[in-house]
């Protein structure tokens, strides 16, 4: 969207794993929606000079930029050279409610609203295979070996089932249940994550496979109860990949703490969401006095933030 001639801006929203998450690497199956209580703006303003930036993370030269906004550096470079722009006399303006590295797809969604931005900015169309195409080069960097469903995820409006390499499928959550996300308030480590399951499929290639496959079953099946609204079966799904995921290495302490808590205040299944390690974790609840008793009891158990979401109707509270 160009709101003035010599100012243009992006959005993104976050995004919520459902079911899959690392095994989607592996070329399993995977179940996501869209986040939308948590979006991400990007603004380009024309100035002169060198681009500057100004964010969380950094206020000053886009060349002076820390490590860690490595990605976003890389995906300014990779869209000014497709749209072949020099590299100056704009200012990037980034503003967030997607809570940074905690698997809602933050590294994703800031690349998605920067293409978006300086497509929007020198006035180009870009089509979402192009924008997908940009946001991947920079989730390398990101995350090493990305599946690309944050990037479809964090740009599209529609809960998806995703294959890697296979056309994203829209499905309808006709599930009438409630999510309840709750954020360990510790980073997310999904680099380290992803790689330390490469490296597990290294040193223990059958068991590793036999888990990432056993991770896309239930991913499948998910899908299946979901379609036939039965709340009861996805939960027992979700828990069945939580200790699968946790088996992988790739859940932690404060995560199992808060699935423990969720399925003892009643939840009909639980488990990390995203990278893991930290981040955010979900749970079930077939009603809505059974969310809050649930966010209730994370709270005791000292999330840092609980969003409660009706996966039925689609809403967000
Ligand atoms: C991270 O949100 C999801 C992972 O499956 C990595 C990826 O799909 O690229 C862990």
């Amino acid at each position: 969207m160009q709101t003035a001639h010599n100012q243009a801006i992006g959005e993104a929203t976050g995004k919520i794993i459902l079911m899959g998450e690392h095994a989607v690497v592996y070329g399993e199956p995977s179940l996501a929606i869209p986040f939308p209580k948590a979006t991400i703006q990007t603004t380009v303003t024309q100035s002169k000079g060198p681009i500057t930036i100004e964010c969380i993370y950094h206020s000053g030269l886009l060349s002076t930029a820390p490590d860690r906004l490595a990605n976003l550096v890389t995906v300014v470079d990779v869209s000014l050279k497709a749209l072949r722009q020099e590299a100056k006399d704009f200012s990037l303006h980034i503003t967030s409610s997607i809570p940074a590295e905690r698997g809602m797809g933050s590294s994703a969604a800031v690349a998605v609203a920067t293409v978006r931005a300086l497509y929007n900015y020198f006035n180009e169309p870009l089509s979402h295979e192009q924008l997908l195409e940009l946001v991947n080069v920079s989730e390398v960097i990101a995350h090493g070996n990305p599946s690309g469903l944050d990037a479809a995820m964090t740009s599209g409006e529609s809960p998806l089932y995703y294959i890697k390499g296979q056309p994203f499928i829209p499905f309808s959550l006709s599930l009438d249940a409630y999510l309840v996300v709750g954020d360990t308030g510790v980073k997310g480590q999904t680099r380290d994550a992803v790689s330390s399951i490469a490296t597990l499929m290294e040193s223990n290639p059958e068991e590793t496979s036999q888990d990432i496959h056993h991770l896309g079953e239930l991913a499948d099946k998910a899908k299946i109860a979901i379609e036939k609204n039965q709340p009861v079966e996805v939960g027992k799904l979700m828990h069945q990949a939580h200790l699968l995921l946790t088996k992988l290495g790739v859940s932690n302490n404060q995560l199992n703490h808060l699935v423990d808590a969720a399925l003892e205040a009643g939840a009909l299944g639980a488990k990390l969401t995203g990278g893991g390690r930290g981040g955010c974790m979900v749970a079930l609840a077939d009603n809505e006095v059974a969310a809050q008793e649930i966010v209730q009891s994370l709270n005791e158990m000292g999330t840092s933030s609980t969003w409660v979401y009706h996966l039925g109707g689609g809403s967000v509270e």
